[in-house]
């Protein structure tokens, strides 16, 4: 299986595979016990860190909507947001 990095709106950064280390800035290994499913805080609330302990819920928010990097050199990515919410009356937001 390819290691797929998923990055959940609100919460963490999700990794599956079974091709993937997790080191740590020394570059020692992280026991994963076999796990093919981890997640890796992105909020920084975590009591666990570098995994994702659920500390995240309603206190973190991040729509993830993916977009494309501009080539290495360039000027940095800039994402779009996202579309005005209306009001109650149905108006958009100024
Ligand atoms: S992303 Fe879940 S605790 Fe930080």
């Amino acid at each position: 299986m390819a290691t797929k990095l998923t990055v959940l709106s609100n919460g963490s950064l999700r990794v599956d595979g079974t091709d993937f280390e997790l080191v740590d800035a020394q570059g020692n290994s992280y026991g994963l016990a076999g796990r093919e499913r981890i997640s890796i805080c992105r909020c920084g609330l975590s009591a666990n860190k570098p995994f994702c302990d659920g500390s995240h819920k309603n206190h973190f928010e991040h729509n993830a909507v993916a977009f494309d990097l501009p080539a290495p050199g360039t000027a940095p990515a800039k994402p779009t947001p996202p579309p005005a919410a209306p009001d109650a009356g149905g108006q958009p937001l100024g």
